[in-house]
């Protein structure tokens, strides 16, 4: 956005101000202040005209003006209004040396998933990831995906959802009584690059299932529009933005948050782990990130996997 119309944007938010005393204000003539405050319309800002002048009544919720002048991020952002997928685009922006970015999009064509799934990321969803170089071993960076379900989750209940977090990376509605243990309301992609004891760069992709219709999404999902209604991306985005920047500079705090908000933990789980199922009581998280099982064999620590709840621990 050009600094004539963010200036513009700033003098009608504090309005009411007419167009002569704008045009006055801002250098620029009345004909280029109505230009503005009809560009201002098209792209979503709702503009009262009252006899003491114009008034910014309305932001848009979303799209490119929007984030530009309304999220106040501690993130570079680039918004797409459609994308093949954020976290490839962030891989991209990484492999240029970028750092601090966030790419946000309103619909991806080519979500990606874990495992290699699919992600269904329909319009009116959060697709997003972030590019970073954190200052840490590469044995905790799955501290950061820990951190990007706090915030999200967190996010999530500051708007009405009753948010928790299953083990490793996903947020879910808890309900026993479908399967998993829950309605998937976000799913977290990380990637990294990096050496033995040396991390190069992380991509945290959270996406949250936000302003979207279940049926336009993966088997067992739910949206935020489905459980409270339709929130405003905007704020949701800020919330979670800032909740993650706090956790990244204070990593201490991240597992004591992710357990206060975990629905793993007390539950009966199955594990399918890269090296066979593990089944059990799910008992903590390390400060690592991983999960602690207590099985008949004793307890194990499970890395990384595919979780189930299957019912709440004896
Ligand atoms: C999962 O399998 O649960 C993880 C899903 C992660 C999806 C998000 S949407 C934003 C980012 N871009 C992608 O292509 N994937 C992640």
């Amino acid at each position: 956005m050009n600094e004539t119309r963010r200036a513009v944007l700033d003098a009608l938010a504090a309005g009411p101000v007419s167009g002569p005393a704008l045009a006055d204000r801002l250098g620029i003539s009345r004909a280029a202040v109505w230009k503005h405050v009809d560009a201002l319309r098209a792209d979503g800002f709702g503009i009262e005209s009252e006899d003491a002048g114009y008034v910014l009544t309305a932001i848009p919720e979303f799209g490119g003006a929007a984030i530009e002048y309304g999220l106040d991020a501690p993130f570079i952002v680039e918004y797409h209004e459609a994308i093949d997928s954020t976290n490839t685009r962030a891989r991209a922006l990484a492999g240029d040396g970028a750092s601090d970015v966030v790419v946000l999009a309103n619909e991806q064509t080519g979500g990606r998933g874990r495992l290699e799934r699919a992600w269904s990321s329909p319009p009116g969803g959060v697709w997003m990831s972030l590019v970073l170089r954190p200052d840490l071993p590469p044995a905790r960076v799955p501290l950061l995906t820990l951190a990007a379900a706090v915030a999200v989750t967190r996010a999530a209940r500051a708007v009405g959802v009753d948010a928790a977090i299953k083990w490793p990376n996903d947020v879910l509605v808890p309900d026993e009584s479908v399967p998993r243990g829950g309605r998937k309301l976000c799913g977290i992609l990380t990637e990294m690059e990096g050496e033995a004891s040396r991390v190069n760069w992380v991509i945290v992709g959270p996406g949250i299932n936000a302003n979207v219709d279940p049926a336009d999404l993966g088997e067992g999902a739910t949206s935020i529009q489905a459980e409270v209604g339709p929130v405003d991306r905007r704020s949701l985005v800020q919330d979670v933005l800032e909740t993650f920047d706090h956790l990244r500079t204070n990593p201490d705090e991240i597992v004591p948050a992710w357990r206060e908000l975990a629905a793993t933990l007390g539950q009966r789980v199955r594990v399918d782990t890269p090296g066979g199922v593990v089944e059990g009581d799910a008992v903590d998280v390390t400060e690592f990130g991983a999960l602690v099982v207590e099985t008949p064999d004793g307890r194990t620590v499970v890395h990384a996997g595919d979780c189930d709840h299957l019912r709440p621990a004896d």
